[in-house]
């Protein structure tokens, strides 16, 4: 996908069969996650800016850690690897 879908200070929320979020915390270092929650398995959303929100029962997630922010999800986003190549970045 291309980098510039990815502002900084933003996460994205990939869709597809295995959905994705990317993120950029700060200026060219990206982060990418497992979009599904921690809690039941529903694909998280992009909040705003980093923040990442469980529609199915409210879970928040910080998308430059995949930490939780808010319960019910007790337990971190699962890390996924991203790697930069020119202006695109390549998930998984
Ligand atoms: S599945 Fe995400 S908060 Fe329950």
């Amino acid at each position: 996908m291309p980098a510039a879908q990815v502002p900084v200070g933003n996460a994205v929320v990939i869709a597809g069969a295995k959905p994705y979020v990317v993120a950029q915390p700060t200026a060219g270092k990206y982060v990418a996650f497992d979009a599904a929650c921690t809690h039941q398995g529903a694909t998280v959303g992009a909040s705003e800016g980093l923040t990442l929100e469980c529609p199915a029962h409210g879970s928040r997630f910080d998308g430059a850690t995949g930490s939780v922010e808010r319960g019910p999800a007790r337990t971190p986003l699962t890390s996924v690897a991203v790697r930069l190549d020119g202006d695109t970045l390549h998930v998984g």
